[in-house]
């Protein structure tokens, strides 16, 4: 399959306007995609839980218009106009624009929310990215109807990816891989697809606890942070590096292994921050209450023996991941023992999801 293969073929459908809602959750990455080719492309795969609670929940309304010379849209979050939403959305049509020949024949009205607090630093582009793509997709269908349920997501994915990479791993649940590998059959650089294989029963219902550490603007942005992977000198390293942990992760998601698993996933997350240590120029995104929680998580670990383990994503904030059997106890520890490292004493209770929802159309 290639990138062609998602340029339609001429619509048989006429449509004028219309309305259509999509509700799509954020995910947390399990082996971390960071560094890309052109087009959006990986340069390592990359596994994600889909998330639960944290979305974006996106109104796209379009309006066929007489000149289609040009995009025509207006982007409003929490009902305000958002002018500095438009270059990023502006770039995104640009992207896709060969893949959707629609998008200069409507005006569009894009209305947009978040579960999360904004300026939480939690990232809002995969959720937000991939609502748009399939309010973008619920248009394609109206002017193709044939087109399959597996088509369809596979090609919002697609688009999503084009709006922000780990986006495309928004769309369904509840392990999402992304990156052409070995390890899993069917995988593609092109866009996200489901875990095929066995996940024991202990992820059932997995818990991710979102410790909003630090709200401020990240210093550096993601597209600057996969750029310095270019010339990296541990880049060839860690992109077979990420191949290997995902071949190392199918047994242990078998058989449920949650030691392993914490090891894994640890080692990942705290290996995507010295690569943006080891950058040049070099960078550190966690802050010293990072580093406060990732210490007391390993020291209650040691302690009582319980399955705490913790990811972190290009960001000071800190997912706490732990089994829903344990979450009672967990649970108690992080309201008395971490929340006070965060910001305004906020964080979010969220759990493994099942993927985007179509809400009105
Ligand atoms: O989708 P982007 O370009 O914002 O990159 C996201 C990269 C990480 O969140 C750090 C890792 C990942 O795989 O989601």
């Amino acid at each position: 399959m290639t990138a062609n293969d998602f340029i339609p073929k001429p619509y048989s459908n006429q449509v004028a306007n219309g309305k259509v809602t999509w509700e799509s959750p954020s995910n947390i990455a399990l082996v971390k995609y960071w560094g890309k080719k052109k087009n959006q492309i990986p340069e390592n795969p990359s596994i994600s839980f889909t998330l639960n609670n944290c979305k974006t929940i996106t109104t796209l309304t379009y309006t066929a218009k007489d000149n289609h010379d040009d995009f025509e849209f207006e982007v409003f979050l929490d009902g305000k106009q958002k002018e500095d939403f438009k270059p990023k959305i502006a770039t995104f049509f640009q992207r896709v624009e060969s893949y959707l020949p629609f998008l200069k024949r409507f005006q569009f009205k894009i209305e947009t929310s978040n579960t999360f607090p904004h300026s939480s630093g939690i990232a809002s582009s995969a959720s937000g990215m991939s609502a748009l793509a399939l309010c973008l997709m619920s248009i394609e269908r109206e002017l193709n109807p044939e087109i399959s349920e597996e088509e369809f997501k596979a090609k919002a994915s697609f688009l999503a990816r084009l709006g922000s990479g780990s986006a495309c791993r928004s769309i369904e649940g509840d392990l999402i891989v992304w990156g052409e590998n070995e390890t899993v059959e069917g995988s593609t650089d092109l866009f996200g697809v489901k875990y095929p294989y066995t996940v024991h029963d202990n992820f059932k219902e997995y818990q991710d606890t979102i410790l909003l550490v630090d709200r401020g603007e990240k210093q550096v942005s993601s597209t600057v942070g996969h750029n310095l992977m270019h010339g990296h000198p541990f880049a060839a390293q860690r992109f077979e590096q990420a191949h290997e942990n995902l071949a190392k992760l199918k047994p242990i998601l078998e058989v449920g292994d949650l030691k392993q698993f914490i090891a894994l996933i640890e080692s990942e997350a705290l290996t995507l921050h010295a690569m943006m240590m080891t950058s040049m120029p070099y960078f550190i995104l966690m802050k010293p209450n990072t580093l406060e929680i990732i210490q007391k998580i390993w020291a209650f670990r040691e302690k009582t023996g319980l399955h705490i383990g913790f990811t972190l994503d290009a960001g000071a904030n800190v997912h706490v991941l732990y089994p829903k059997a344990e979450a009672t106890h967990i649970l108690e520890f992080i309201k008395d023992e971490l929340v006070g490292y965060c910001q305004n004493e906020q964080y979010i209770c969220d759990q493994i999801g099942f993927g985007a929802k179509l809400i009105d159309n």
